[in-house]
C-alpha cells in the first residue's frame, strides 16, 4: 500500500543522533517511527508536541521478533515505510581497550547489535518498502574503518561490516527501486557521547584537529546528509558511504 505521507523509521531514534534524524525528517514532512530500546514513546511525544507525527516503538533491533514488530506497527500507523535509518549500535557504552583485552562476549555483543540489527531490520522492512514502490535504506557507520581507529576493534570491523553490506546490498536492490546508502559520521558529540565522558579521553585529534573543518562536530551536522539521500533528489545515488565529519577523512 502506498502512503501519502512519506514514512520514515529511525533505529535507535530516542536520543543522541537518532533523535536529530528523527526531528529533522519529522520537520521535513516524514512520519517518523522512532525505534528504541528505551525512551522511543518519550522521544515520539516530543515530536508530536513540536506538531508533526511520530510514534514510537520499543524495539531491541537484535531481536526478530521486535523488528517485524516495528515494521507493523509502522505501516498499521501511517500506512506504509518509505525509508529506514539504521542508527541504532554500540558505541557510547564501550570503552576504548588494546585488542588482546576484548573478550570473545563482547566482540560479539558488538557485532550483534551493530550489524545483526541492520540485517535483521532490513529484512523486515523490505516487503513494506517493495509495498510502496520502492524506498530508502540509510545505514549509519563511521569513519572508524576508513581511517582506522586503535583500540576498538569489534567497534571498527562492525562498522566496516555496514560499509560493505551498504555497497553489496545496493547492488541485490537497485532494480527494485530501493537505494542503500550509508552516512560515516566523525567523532561527534552526542548525549551518549557527552554522558559517558568520552569526549575527555578521545582527545583533542580525534573532536578537532584531525579534520579539515577544525571544530567538534554535533548531531546536527548529521542530518542535512540523511534528508538529501532519503530525498528524490539521492534517487540514482546507491551503495555509497558519505563521510560527514568537517573533512577528517577525504574518500
Ligand atoms: N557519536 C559518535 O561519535 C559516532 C561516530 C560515528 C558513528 N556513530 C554511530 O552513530 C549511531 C548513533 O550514535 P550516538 O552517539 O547517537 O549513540 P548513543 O549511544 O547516544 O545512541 C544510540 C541509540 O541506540 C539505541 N540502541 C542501542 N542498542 C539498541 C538496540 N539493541 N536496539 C534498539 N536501540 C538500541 C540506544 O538506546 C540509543 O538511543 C551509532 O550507530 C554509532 O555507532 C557515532
Amino acid at each position: 500500500m502506498a502512503s501519502e505521507k512519506r514514512v520514515a523509521i529511525v533505529t535507535g531514534g530516542a536520543s543522541g543522533i537518532g533523535f536529530a534524524f528523527s526531528s529533522k525528517l519529522a520537520e521535513s514532512g516524514y512520519a517518523v517511527v522512532i525505534a528504541d530500546l528505551r525512551g522511543a514513546q518519550e522521544a515520539a511525544a516530543k515530536i508530536v508536541e513540536a506538531g508533526y507525527d511520530a510514534l514510537g516503538v520499543t524495539v531491541d533491533v537484535t531481536s526478530e521478533v521486535d523488528t517485524t514488530r516495528m515494521v507493523d506497527e509502522a505501516t498499521k500507523a501511517f500506512g506504509g515505510l518509505n525509508v529506514l535509518v539504521n542508527n541504532a549500535g554500540l558505541f557510547t557504552t564501550l570503552t576504548l581497550k588494546p585488542v588482546d583485552q576484548i573478550s570473545a562476549a563482547e566482540w560479539m555483543k558488538v557485532m550483534e547489535v551493530n550489524t545483526l540489527g541492520p540485517f535483521l531490520c532490513i529484512k523486515a522492512a523490505l516487503p513494506a518498502l517493495r509495498a510502496s514502490g520502492g524506498g530508502r535504506i540509510v545505514n549509519v557507520a563511521s569513519t572508524s574503518p576508513i581511517k582506522g581507529t586503535p583500540f576498538m576493534q569489534h567497534y571498527t570491523a562492525s562498522k566496516g561490516a555496514v560499509i560493505g553490506f551498504t555497497r553489496s546490498l545496493a547492488r541485490e536492490l537497485g532494480n527494485e527501486n530501493i537505494t542503500v546508502n550509508a552516512i560515516a559520521p566523525g567523532f561527534t558529540l552526542s548525549e551518549g557521547v557527552l554522558s559517558a565522558g568520552m569526549e575527555e579521553r578521545m582527545g583533542e585529534s580525534a573532536r578537532r584537529t584531525s579534520r579539515s573543518i577544525q571544530r567538534d562536530q554535533v548531531p546536527s551536522d548529521l542530518v542535512g546528509a540523511l534528508v538529501f539521500l532519503a530525498s528524490d533528489g539521492a534517487a540514482f545515488i546507491t551503495g555509497q558511504t558519505i563521510a560527514v565529519d568537517g573533512g577528517g577523512v577525504c574518500l
